[in-house]
């Protein structure tokens, strides 16, 4: 059955569903959660049986892109179920691409399950490649823990993208060392401007600003670089270095250049829809979901939400002031 594809008030199409699994993480981040974050109880997710009936009919409405985040996706018991569940849209066409965002923590033991499930490639964020340096951004983890998982994956026949918060006074006098590491690995490689988003803990997430625009005239002394055209949908741009052939992705996703042509939602772990990572508005699907066994109810949300998909986003640095802050976490919503 061919349903009308999902489309927005601004005509754009939507592919791609981001959904998180979990808000759970074995690491801490800095820019991502406290130390002493507190969790969804257990009972407020939806159950991998949920997952796959929500994913499965936007899967029915259009979505030919499905990225499985978090908190970290892999954490969450049993996850691989689900995986062997979304395989069946691929296996049938409906479904282009199944991928995850991951923070390699798990991947040594699930690269060759995610592999035979049709994932193709996947991102590990990766923000330094310095042991005690790794220790201190996430708190919790091993560099050498995610090295091996990024290994398993290559060895499993996936395509590694690792991602790269940009961290002032962390990571920056590793710029040159990532870049070299990522094409002697052959991974693709993309650097993120950090966003201001959930409560820190005190830390002040301007602190830790380190702008791409930087970041690119520091590689641009060292290398000769040229702007791709090529866009996804989403916030990345583009650049080649000449000398090393590689393609380098920048995400600023506090600028505005990638909102007219966003073809993406977002679906938390407890089955909230968000329209647009930068605004608060959300359409809770869990319930329409819970009241029926019928997906009559959950299509028709699923169109109402889509049909208040906004414009862009409020984000805005300037002044040194966080403007258009928005209060919930990145592992809520999913990267
Ligand atoms: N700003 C930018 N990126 C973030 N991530 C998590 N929190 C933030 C933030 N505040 C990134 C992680 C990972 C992805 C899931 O989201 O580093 O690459
Ligand atoms: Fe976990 Fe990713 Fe957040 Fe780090 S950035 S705490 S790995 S969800």
């Amino acid at each position: 059955m061919t349903a009308t594809p999902l489309t927005d008030p601004f005509d754009r199409a939507i592919r791609y569903l981001r959904v998180s699994v979990t808000d759970r993480c074995d690491f801490r981040c800095i820019y991502c959660m406290s130390e002493s974050m507190t969790f969804l109880p257990k009972a407020e997710l939806l159950t991998l049986e949920e997952l796959d009936r929500l994913c499965s009919a936007f899967v029915r409405l259009g979505v030919r892109k499905l990225r499985v985040t978090g908190g970290e996706p892999l954490v969450r018991k049993g996850i691989l179920t689900f995986f062997r569940a979304m395989a069946r849209h691929l296996e049938s066409g409906a479904l282009e691409e199944l991928t995850l965002t991951t923070n390699g923590s798990q991947l040594a033991r699930h690269a060759g399950e995610l592999a035979a499930c049709g994932v193709r490639r996947v991102n590990v964020s990766l923000d330094t490649l310095d042991p005690a340096r790794f220790q201190k951004i996430t708190r919790w983890g091993r560099l050498g823990q995610v090295l091996e998982g990024i290994a398993a994956a290559r060895a499993a026949g996936l395509r590694v993208k690792i991602n790269t918060v940009a961290l002032k006074g962390e990571n920056e006098g590793e710029l040159f060392d990532i870049v070299e590491w990522c094409a002697a690995e052959g991974h693709d490689l993309t650097f993120i401007e950090v966003m201001p988003m959930g409560d820190m803990g005190g830390t002040d997430r301007l602190d830790q600003f380190w702008s791409l625009s930087d970041l690119r005239r520091r590689l641009e002394a060292r290398w000769r670089l040229t702007d791709l055209p090529e866009r996804t949908g989403g916030p990345a741009r583009y650049v080649r270095i000449e000398e090393t052939g590689q393609k380098i992705g920048f995400i600023t996703p506090l600028s505005h250049n990638f909102c007219e042509s966003c073809n993406r939602v977002r679906l938390t772990c407890t089955g909230e829809l968000y329209m647009c990572l930068g605004q608060e508005d959300m359409a809770d699907l869990r319930a329409p979901l819970r009241a029926s066994p019928d997906d009559a109810a959950l299509d028709a949300a699923i169109r109402a939400a889509i049909a208040r998909k906004p414009k862009g986003h409020d984000f805005d640095y300037s002044r040194r002031r966080v403007q258009g802050q928005v209060s919930r976490h990145m592992s809520h919503t999913g990267g």
